[in-house]
Parts: structure tokens; sequence; C-alpha cells
């Protein structure tokens, strides 16, 4: 916990002194400003993928649970030895916008390379005079990434990014509003928000036929964030929108868990009003999207505070919680209506949320409310501290459910508080457990490779036979 503190005050006071030492630190380093780097450090993240749980800022060694494999994160501090000291500007740039290392490897797309392609050669600069001088060298390199065999060969990163690279920064929109151009900027490129809300396609790319329109991470899924009325976000006024950014909640609507948790506490929070609302007014222009499941009624408005389907008062709290015969209504009561109350209408100052009008419980899919059971919800912003504890049995949990008990628990929710049709299955809540679906990618990487290596072979007997025919033509 005490690098987020550190982050926080380290932020804080940089957002709070940034405007009076522009000037000063633009003539200080003529490459750019540290503190415009900072900010833009801080909106896209670094920090939440190059710092380990309990690890120094930047200093890398996170594993990231990839459908490919396990990934780790790189040491970005300046140290000469262990990190990025001995990158030069150009080296940089072609990490951050290329996906390219300076002995010239290719990195992998976890690192979002695709959407900081769209950042401008300033914005570059500010970032890499703030890493340089201001972020403290950790002389400590982290584990290497190993993945299996063909995606260790980091070369073939080059193929896909012919195919999905972004070649050029953001290119402004004449014909629209400044405020619209930023949010546009800051959605496709710094904040990357299509990294988590946009499906992915079979080659793991962002399907850019469909951005923001929800897209499974494994454990959490992130929610259609279109415009759209009923399946989006289309109800949510843009001051709701920027409330939501700002602190993670939306009173009657929705929390931010999982890696929106983390996003809203290390980033979104921390950003200028200006910036959040140029974000709504940006994903407010965008295509509304439908989702076939989230079509009749908006997952915001399921379940009722008149007529709770059910009244529990005289349910029997159960006191042994690994009882198999406990009825999901009963583990409801032992388990969550403590806080969420025992009609899981909340608490009056909005602390402990409603389970209905609650995007968790009034979603099409059970993932996120089997992923709040198991691991909880932790975000603090400004101070405040939104703490559930997870069910799931990882250390500090205090009660560990299984798989049957979550998926008796869970159905009850949904049937009771939340949208009634959605049942999930023991077989669910272990997939969640373990982090989600395998990748079937990993077998088409090796079929694809076969494929590629037999068309390679084809071509050269081809041009072997064509250079053989223009030489006897020479001849
Ligand atoms: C979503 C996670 C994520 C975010 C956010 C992220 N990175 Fe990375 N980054 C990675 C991973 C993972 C690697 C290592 C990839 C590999 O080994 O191929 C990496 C590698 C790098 C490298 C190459 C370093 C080296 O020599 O290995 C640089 C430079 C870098 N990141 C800078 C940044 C900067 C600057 C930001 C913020 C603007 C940022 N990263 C945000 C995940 C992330
Ligand atoms: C690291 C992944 C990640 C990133 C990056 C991310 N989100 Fe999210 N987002 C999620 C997840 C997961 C949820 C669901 C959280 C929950 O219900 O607890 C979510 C929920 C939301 C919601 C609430 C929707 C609902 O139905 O509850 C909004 C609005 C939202 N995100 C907007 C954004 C915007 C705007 C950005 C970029 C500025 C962004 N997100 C970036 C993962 C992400
Ligand atoms: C110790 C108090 C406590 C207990 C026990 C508890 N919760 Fe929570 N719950 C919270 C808090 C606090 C939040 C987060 C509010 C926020 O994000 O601002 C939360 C959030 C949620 C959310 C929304 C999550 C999201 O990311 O959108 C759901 C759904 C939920 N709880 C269901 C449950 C269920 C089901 C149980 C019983 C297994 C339970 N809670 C037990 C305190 C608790």
């Amino acid at each position: 916990m005490m690098w987020r503190s550190f982050i926080y005050k380290a932020t804080a006071c940089s957002l709070a002194v940034s405007a009076l030492s522009v000037t000063h630190h633009a003539k200080a380093d003529p490459l750019g400003d540290p503190q415009r780097g900072r900010y833009l450090a801080v909106a896209s993240d670094c920090v939440a993928c190059h710092t380990a749980p309990h690890g120094q800022p930047f200093a890398g060694g996170l594993a990231m649970h990839t459908p490919l494999g396990i990934m780790y994160s790189t040491n970005i501090t300046p140290s000469l030895s262990a990190g990025i000291g001995h990158y030069s500007l150009e080296d940089f740039k072609k990490a951050v916008r290329r996906g390219v290392r300076k002995d010239g490897a290719n990195l992998y797309p976890a690192m979002p390379y695709t959407s900081y392609s769209y950042l401008t050669d300033q914005d570059i600069a500010d970032l890499y005079v703030y890493f340089q001088k201001e972020v403290a060298p950790v002389d400590k390199k982290g584990p290497v990434t190993a993945l299996p065999f063909p995606m260790n060969i980091r070369f073939s990163m080059a193929f896909w990014n012919m195919l999905f690279l972004n070649g050029k920064p953001y290119q402004s929109d004449p014909t629209k509003s400044a405020e619209w151009n930023r949010g546009a900027y800051l959605v496709e490129g710094a904040t990357h928000c299509g990294t988590c809300h946009t499906p992915r396609g079979f080659l793991m790319q962002e399907d850019l036929a469909h951005p923001l329109s929800g897209a499974s991470l494994g454990t959490w899924y992130a929610p259609n964030i279109t415009p759209d009325a009923v399946s989006g976000i289309g109800s949510w006024s843009a001051q709701e929108l920027t409330e939501y950014l700002h602190t993670g909640r939306l009173h009657d609507k929705a929390q931010a868990g999982g890696g929106m948790g983390e996003a809203v506490e290390h980033s979104f929070s921390h950003m200028s009003s200006d910036d959040l609302n140029a974000i709504g007014v940006y994903l407010h222009s965008l295509k509304p999207v439908s989702n076939p499941q989230e079509q009749a009624s908006s997952r915001f408005t399921q379940g009722s505070d008149v007529n709770p389907a059910i009244k529990l008062r005289g349910v029997v709290p159960i006191m042994d919680h690994n009882d198999d015969a406990a009825s999901g209504a009963s583990l409801f009561m032992g388990n969550c209506a403590s806080c969420h109350g025992a009609n899981a209408q909340g608490s009056k100052d909005g602390y402990y949320p409603s389970l209905w009008h609650n995007s968790v419980t009034g979603a099409s899919r059970g993932d996120n409310l089997l992923s709040t059971i198991l691991y909880g919800v932790s975000r603090s912003v400004e101070g405040q501290q939104a703490f559930m504890p997870g069910f799931g049995g990882k250390s500090g949990d205090a009660v560990q459910l299984d798989d049957n008990q979550i998926a008796k628990l869970s159905n009850f929710v949904f049937k009771t508080y939340g949208r009634p049709g959605v049942q999930v299955t023991p077989q669910d809540v272990a997939l969640i457990r373990k982090g989600g679906p395998a990748s079937p990618l990993l077998l088409l990487a090796r079929v694809g490779m076969a494929a590629s290596a037999i068309l390679a072979l084809i071509l050269c007997v081809v041009l072997f036979a064509i250079r053989r025919h223009k030489n006897r033509n020479v001849a």
C-alpha cells in the first residue's frame, strides 16, 4: 500500500504546482516539461502495469496473466543498468508509440502501444523528460517474460503491427470542437479505454468495427460504454459520467471494481474536470452499439426499491458457511446483508450500494457479480476507501465460499434484486476463479506458424523457379 499513497501524494502535489511552474520548467529543459509529463503518465496509467504489488513505482515486475502465458512488465525507471536510463528520446518514442525496444526487439501488445501511438511528439517528449528526471532510478531487473513457442519469437509481432498498428499521432479534426478533439485524443490514446472496453478480434486486435461495445477481461467484464440508451451509457448525463470517473461510484447506477477501480484510483480521479468532461463529450458522439442480450432493458434499471421480491426477515442467518444445504437466501443473509442490508437496499449514506439499480446485478452476464464475490472491491480515492472483502479464499478473506455456494448465492441475487433471467453454474464460478477462459489463440498461432512456414517454402520455390527461368532467358 505504501507506493499507492506515495503516488497519491506525488500526484496531488504535482497537480497543485504544475499550473505555477510550467514556464519555469519549459525554460529549464528544452526537450519537454516534466510536470506535463507527470500528468500524462498519470492519465496514461503507466504506473498500474509498471509497478509490482508492494514494489517501487515504475520498477516493473508485475505479472500479467494473459491467455498466452505470464508476461512481466519491465523496469522503466531511469536506471542505467536495469531501466531505461540509456534510452534517447528517439528510443523512447519508438518503444511507446511503435512497440520496439532499444535493442530492436518487438514488445508484446500487453504494453498498449497501439493506443499510445496516438500521442503527439510534444507529449512523448514531456513524458520522456519526466521519466528521465523525476522518477527515482531502481537498479533491479524483474523476472523475464518467457512465452511458449511460437509467441516467444518477438519478431512475429512485426507482422501483427503491420496489420493493426496505427501509423500516425492523433490528427485533430478541424470540423469538431476543441473539447471533442481533446476527448478523442484521451480516449483513443492516453487513457486507452478501448484496451478494456473494446471487444477483441480473431488475433487479439481491438475490433474497430464495434469500439467500446463491451469486452471480457477474463474475470471482469468491461461493459458497453457507447451512447446506446439501453445497452450503453446513453442514459447517463455528462455530469454523471464525470462523477463516476472521478470517484468510481454513481448512486443508483454503478461502482468501479476490478481494473476500472484501479484505473479510477491511479488515473482518472487525478485528471482535471475539463479532461473528464472532454472524455464524456467524445464518448457521447460515438456510434451507439446495441448488444442483443441487453436490448430490452438497461442494466441500470433492474430490480426495485419499492417491492423487493422477497422479504428476508425470518430467514435464519447461517453460521456454518460450509453448509451445503444453505439456500441462496440464507447465504445472502449470512454473508452480504450485514453491509448491503437485509433487503439489499444499501446504506443511507450510499457507502454500501443497493444491489438493485446496480450495473453488476442488472447485467445480462454473471462475470462481474462472480468477480465481485470472489475478489471483492478495494478502491481508494482522495483518502476514502471503498472496501468489500472477497469470498474467494485469497489471503485476507475472512470467509471462503465454494463454487456451489457462490453459484446459489448469485442466482438468488440476480433473481431477487437484479436481472431475473440470468443463471450461473458452479462451473462458471470455477472458470472465473481460475482467471477466465484460456485462449484458443495459442493453438491457432501454432497452426498459423506452420501454415506460414509452408507458404514461405512455396514462395521460395516459386521465386527460385522464376530466377532460373529468367537466367535461362538471359543465357
Ligand atoms: C496495460 C499495461 C501497461 C501500461 C498501461 C503501460 N505499459 Fe509499458 N509495458 C508493459 C509491458 C507488459 C511491457 C513489456 C512488454 C514485453 O516484454 O514485450 C512494457 C514495456 C515498456 C517499455 C519497454 C521497456 C524495455 O526496455 O523493456 C517502455 C519504454 C514502456 N513500457 C513505457 C511505458 C510508458 C511510458 C507507459 C505510460 C505512458 C506505459 N509503458 C504503460 C505494460 C504496460
Ligand atoms: C483496465 C481496464 C479498463 C480501462 C482501461 C477502462 N475501463 Fe471502464 N470498466 C472496466 C471494468 C472491468 C468495468 C466494470 C466495473 C464494475 O462493474 O465493477 C468498467 C466500467 C466502466 C463504466 C461503468 C459501466 C457500468 O455499466 O457499470 C464506465 C462508464 C467506464 N468503465 C468508462 C471508462 C472510460 C471512459 C475509460 C477510459 C477513460 C475506461 N472505462 C477505461 C475496465 C476498464
Ligand atoms: C463488509 C461489508 C460488505 C460485505 C459483507 C459485502 N459487501 Fe458488497 N460492497 C461493499 C462495498 C463497500 C462495496 C463498494 C462500494 C463502492 O464501490 O463504492 C460493495 C460493492 C458490491 C457490489 C458492486 C460491485 C461493483 O464493482 O460494481 C456488489 C454487486 C456487491 N457488493 C455484492 C455483494 C454480495 C453478493 C455480498 C455477499 C457475498 C457482499 N456484497 C458483501 C461492502 C460489502
